[in-house]
C-alpha cells in the first residue's frame, strides 16, 4: 500500500457481502510520541516522522451499531458515556466527510457510536488519538464484513489511514507497543499514511516501559493540536526542526535496538523540549508548560542525578507530564512519584500507564 488510492473500497465486487445491521465495540489506547509529530501538510500528512509508545491503560471503548437506510448520506448519532453528547459531532462529521471518499460504504449506514474513556474526561489528557483509533477500527470491522476476503494486513494498515486523517497521532494507536509514523530511510516500510510497528528488535530494557502521567492541568487545552500544527508554516525554525526529526528517529532506532538507557533519556527530553520550543517560537507564540510542569522536570532531574535510575519526562501539547522509566525501576520511581512529584498535580491526581500493544476487539 503506497498511495492513497490503495485504500478505495472498491463498490459493486461480485465477493461483496450485502450487510443490514450490526454492531462492534473495539477499545483503542493513547499513544505519548517520543520523536514529536509537530507540523503537517495537507490531508493530515506529516512534516516530520514520529515515534512513540503505545499505552495500556488510557483507553477509548467505542461501539459502532449500523443499519442500513433508505437515502445515501452520512448520519450518525453520537453518545458519550451514554448521554448524547452534541459537542463532540462536529469532529466525527468532518471524520466521515474525510473517510468516504474511502469507505463509501459509510453513506449507507445510519450509526449509533457510543463512546466512553478509561481516563477522567477533564484530565487534560487528549482522547482524539484514542478516539479516532477506536472509531476507525470499528469502520473497518464494517468494511471487513462486507469484504470477508481482506487481509489482516490491509485491515490493520487502512485502520491506521482512517484514524490519521481523524487525527494524526491516532494512526500510531491501532498496532504495536513502539510505532512509527511517517516516512523514514532507515525505517523499512515507514509511510507518510499509516503507521507501523517498529520493523525491528526492541531491547528488553524497554519491555513493558512505565509511564506515569502527572495531571498538572486538566483544563481544556489553550491551543489546539490542529492549530498548532499550522503555526509551523512560515515557521522560522520549522525546515531544521523537521531536519532534526528525522535524524532523532534514526538515532532513537538505534538507541532502542542497543538498549541504551542514557541516550534514551538525552533524546527522549531534547525532543519534549524543542516542541514546546516551536511552540514559544512560533506567531502568536504560547507557553504551555505551567509552574508545576518546570518543578516537576527538575525535581525529576535531581532525582536521576542522585539515584542514576534513568527516568526521564516528555511532554505532549499541554503542561501535563509523562514520566517514563525502566519497570525495574518501579517501587522507587512510584515513590519519589508519591512523596515529591504529586503535589504538583492538580488535587495530587496522576494516571499509572505502561506500554500497550494497541485497539482490542471486544465483541
Ligand atoms: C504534540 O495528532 O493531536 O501530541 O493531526 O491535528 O489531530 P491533529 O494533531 P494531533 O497532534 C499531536 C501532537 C503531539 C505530538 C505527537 O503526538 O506526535
Amino acid at each position: 500500500m503506497t498511495s492513497a488510492t490503495d485504500f478505495i473500497f472498491e463498490t459493486n465486487k461480485a465477493k461483496h457481502q450485502t450487510v443490514e445491521q450490526g454492531a462492534f465495540t473495539w477499545s483503542a489506547p493513547s499513544n505519548i510520541a517520543l520523536v514529536k509529530y509537530w507540523g503537517k501538510k495537507e490531508h493530515q500528512i506529516p512534516a516530520n516522522p514520529s515515534l512513540s509508545f503505545t499505552l495500556n491503560r488510557c483507553k477509548t471503548c467505542t461501539t459502532l451499531q449500523f443499519v442500513r437506510k433508505e437515502e445515501k448520506g452520512i448520519s450518525f448519532d453520537l453518545l458519550f458515556e451514554g448521554q448524547p453528547k452534541e459537542a463532540f459531532k462536529p469532529k466525527i462529521q468532518k471524520f466521515f466527510e474525510r473517510i468516504v471518499s474511502y469507505c463509501p460504504y459509510i453513506a449507507d449506514y445510519h450509526f449509533t457510536i457510543d463512546t466512553t474513556n478509561t481516563f477522567p474526561h477533564s484530565s487534560g489528557i487528549a482522547s482524539s488519538a484514542s478516539g479516532m483509533a477506536a472509531l476507525a477500527v470499528n469502520i473497518m470491522s464494517v468494511e471487513r464484513a462486507l469484504n470477508p476476503a481482506m487481509t489482516q494486513d490491509y485491515f490493520l494498515k487502512k485502520a491506521s489511514f482512517l484514524a490519521r486523517l481523524g487525527s494524526g497521532s491516532a494512526c500510531r494507536s491501532i498496532t504495536g507497543s513502539v510505532v512509527v509514523w511517517g516516512e523514514q530511510t532507515d525505517v523499512d516500510g515507514s509511510s507518510d499514511l499509516y503507521g507501523i510497528e517498529a520493523p525491528f528488535e526492541v531491547h528488553a530494557n524497554f519491555s513493558n516501559y512505565q509511564d506515569v502521567i502527572l495531571l498538572v492541568d486538566k483544563g481544556e487545552k489553550q491551543v489546539s493540536s490542529t492549530v498548532g500544527h499550522d503555526l509551523m508554516h512560515n515557521h522560522p525554525f520549522a525546515q531544521e526542526r523537521f531536519k532534526q526529526a528525522h535524524q532523532n528517529l534514526s538515532q532513537l532506532k538505534n538507541i532502542l535496538q542497543t538498549g541504551n538507557l542514557d541516550q534514551f533519556v538525552a533524546l527522549v527530553e531534547s525532543e519534549a523540549l524543542t516542541l514546546h520550543a516551536m511552540m514559544m517560537t512560533s506567531m502568536p507564540y504560547f507557553i504551555l508548560m505551567k509552574p508545576n510542569t518546570l518543578q516537576i522536570i527538575e525535581r525529576i532531574w535531581t532525582f536521576r542525578e542522585k539515584t542514576q535510575i534513568p527516568v526521564c519526562f516528555t511532554l505532549d501539547a499541554g503542561a501535563n507530564v509523562h514520566v517514563l522509566f525502566p519497570e525495574k525501576d518501579h517501587p522507587a520511581v512510584l515513590a519519589f512519584i508519591r512523596e515529591e512529584l504529586s503535589k504538583f498535580c492538580q488535587n495530587e491526581h496522576f494516571i499509572e500507564d505502561k506500554m500497550g500493544n494497541g485497539t482490542l476487539m471486544i465483541q
